[in-house]
């Protein structure tokens, strides 16, 4: 079976950088003969995690959604803003809310779906680093806490705002190849890890 990527935007608006990089990816992917879903968090519409709703109604089913997403894929692309230096609050509240649901039915709990998943990073800023140093945290936060298998090859895709051109493609051979290695080096790593499962 072809690899099956997941690839993840972090974006609160609709005329994202973020959300067209991910794009790109998902194509690039496909052109690698992979399969690939988009998933946009803020389509997910998850409240902000809160202790009450975990006590009350419960994890919300949005994380079920999440959950199922990532069981499903061989490899996982987060594909998202920096803020301040650090990732968005929407990325890390998914992923929050994620660790506090537990299995039920045929779904797994969170952290037991992301235990060991292939994971690789790209971010997208107008400015001259790309978000490159959120993806350090980001790196960290999904390795020690989700034991996520952070692939080392990351890309930061600096002045944004200028390098997609009309019909949404990367206009700089460059970044086109510096986002190809990431997603080729993260479908490797998927089907290596996939293989001995027999999926
Ligand atoms: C930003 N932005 C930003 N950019 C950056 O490179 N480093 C940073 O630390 C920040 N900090 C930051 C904080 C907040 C609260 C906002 C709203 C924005 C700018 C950011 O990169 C820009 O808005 C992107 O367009 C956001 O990504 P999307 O939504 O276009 O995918």
């Amino acid at each position: 079976a072809p690899v099956h990527l997941l690839v993840i935007s972090g974006s609160s608006r609709t005329g994202s950088l973020n959300l067209a990089l991910a794009r790109e990816a998902c194509r690039i992917a496909e052109v690698q003969g992979a399969t690939a879903r988009l998933l946009d968090l803020r389509a997910l519409d998850l409240p902000l995690y809160d202790g009450d709703i975990e006590a009350g109604p419960g994890v919300p089913a949005q994380a079920g959604e999440l959950i199922a997403a990532i069981a499903a894929a061989d490899a996982v692309l987060l594909v998202t803003p920096e803020y301040n230096g650090f990732p968005p609050p929407l990325v890390i509240n998914a992923f929050d809310w994620m660790s506090r649901a537990r299995a039920s039915g045929t779904q797994p709990a969170g952290l037991k779906a992301t235990a060991g998943k292939p994971a690789g990073l790209l971010s997208a800023s107008p400015g001259p680093l790309g978000g490159l140093r959120s993806m350090n945290y980001l790196r960290q936060y999904l390795q020690m806490a989700f034991a996520m298998i952070v692939h080392p090859r990351q890309f930061a895709l600096s002045r944004a705002d200028q390098a997609f051109d009309a019909t949404g493609e990367l206009k700089d051979e460059k970044a086109r190849e510096a986002v190809t290695g990431v997603v080729v080096s993260l479908l490797q790593l998927g089907a290596a890890l996939a293989a001995p499962r027999g999926e």
